[in-house]
């Protein structure tokens, strides 16, 4: 492990620049922020210091998340422990080297003592639960990382965390966020009704079931001791950073390389899609303002039909990226055997956050896809070198005998 990036025994934060801050100087952050409105969001009330562990924080929802707390509380210290898996992406968090409250540290969270030392060391007092295996597809062909990570890997964090936080005093401020996805309540028909906060558990893949299980392990830590826990069920993201093996980014890329676009079965699959920086700005809420032992839905109000998406991705591409290589870009869409298992729709009912915390997305899907396909034209150097040997081989696994 770089020394650089990791911890020292003494308490203080040794800094990427060389410079030591004390990491026992709390000062009150100047963040009095009264309101960020969506999107961008939501007041910000605590302006008490906070040291912040994000959990994997160089993949795609943590990258932005990380980026999106350091504008937002340029007081505060974050540090980011990250194993660095396929999905994980240093490159993701360019800029946030050289600020003096920022440290990177290469990590696994299935490793204890780490975990410790980090709490301990840099004195956190949030945790933003991150790190997973995060890819549907990948826990049908590979279940076992996806049971270590976000099962055993949660309960890990979950143990290391109250034991600081005992150490500690039991503090009423500490927090443990744990982010989670709709996926855990299984499959809806055409005319169910969203998922609600108390809608039963029902995961169908095994990516599902290993969330499903690290939310049940953190709703026991809240109800045995008491743990300050925040759960949150969101809906399928989308914008910068995104790992092209998710739809969204993989139909960009392959309309970008005039390549074919698998739709998985008829197409006719649902799926609420909210931009990534409108679930920053919620769980940045729910850090503020949630109440502890509660969970919350966090949706784009945005459901989709997955035919209907990749149509409304070609028509964009069509209009906004120069000299297609196969255009009109819809020329492109192939139907392929469909995923073993496939949920038929997620919708997501979000009007607790909307009503307890007043948080609500900003973007529609119209507008958040059109920034994040400006963004892919624009940062062809980020995800060209994502196309690795690993990636092609993932591929061609994944769609080559479809
Ligand atoms: P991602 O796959 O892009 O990133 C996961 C990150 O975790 C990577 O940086 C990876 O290196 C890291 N990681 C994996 N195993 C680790 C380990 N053992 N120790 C330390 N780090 C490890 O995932 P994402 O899409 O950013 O999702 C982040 C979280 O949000 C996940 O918990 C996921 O379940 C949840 N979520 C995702 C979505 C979505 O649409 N992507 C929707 C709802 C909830
Ligand atoms: P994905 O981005 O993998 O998210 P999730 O499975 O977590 O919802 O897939 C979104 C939807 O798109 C899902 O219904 C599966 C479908 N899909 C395709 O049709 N083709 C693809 O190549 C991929 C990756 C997904």
């Amino acid at each position: 492990m770089n020394k650089q990036q990791t911890t020292n025994t003494s308490a203080t934060l040794r800094l990427r620049s060389g410079q030591a801050l004390s990491a026992g100087n709390k000062q009150p952050t100047t963040n009095t922020s009264a309101s960020l409105s969506a999107g961008n969001q939501q007041p910000t009330t605590n302006n008490k210091q906070q040291n912040l562990l994000i959990t994997g924080g160089a993949g795609f929802i943590g990258s932005n998340f990380t980026h999106y707390y350091g504008q937002h509380h340029p007081g505060n210290k974050v540090v980011v422990l990250d194993a660095l898996t396929y999905a994980g992406n240093k490159a993701n968090l360019a800029g946030l080297e050289s600020p003096e409250n920022f440290l990177f540290v290469k990590g696994d969270i299935c490793d204890r003592p780490l975990v410790e030392k980090l709490l301990a060391e840099e004195e956190i007092d949030v945790i933003a639960h991150f790190a997973a295996e995060s890819h549907v597809d990948r826990s049908i062909l590979g279940p076992d990382a996806f049971i270590r990570t976000n099962v055993v890997g949660t309960f890990t964090l979950l143990e290391a965390f109250r034991q600081h936080w005992q150490e500690q005093g039991k503090p009423e401020d500490y927090r443990f966020l744990h982010v989670s996805t709709d996926e855990v309540f299984g499959s809806l028909g055409p005319e169910d009704p969203q998922f609600t906060e108390t809608t039963p558990y029902a995961p169908n893949s095994p990516y599902s079931a290993s969330k499903a299980g690290s939310d049940h392990l953190v709703r026991a830590y809240f109800h045995t001791y008491g743990l300050p826990t925040l759960i949150t069920n969101c809906s399928n993201n989308y914008g910068p950073y995104h790992f092209p093996e998710k739809l969204i980014p993989l139909m960009c890329i392959n309309i970008l390389l005039g390549k074919p676009l698998p739709v998985y079965g008829d197409g006719e699959n649902v799926r609420d899609w909210l931009y990534v920086g409108d679930h920053c700005a919620a769980l940045d809420v729910v850090i503020e303002k949630g109440k502890v032992g509660e969970t919350y839905n966090i949706g784009g109000n945005n459901e989709v039909k997955n035919i209907d998406l990749v149509r409304m991705l070609c028509t964009l591409m069509d209009e906004l990226a120069p000299q297609l290589p196969v255009s009109p870009a819809e020329k492109l869409i192939t139907f392929v055997k469909d995923r073993p298992g496939h949920d038929r729709r997620y919708g997501i009912d979000a009007s607790k956050i909307q009503r307890e915390l007043g948080w609500s997305p900003s973007q529609t899907v119209e507008s958040g896809l059109r920034s994040t396909i400006e963004w892919y034209l624009q940062h062809r150097d980020w995800w060209g070198p994502l196309l690795s040997q690993e990636y092609k081989a993932y591929y061609e696994e994944m769609y080559n005998r479809r």
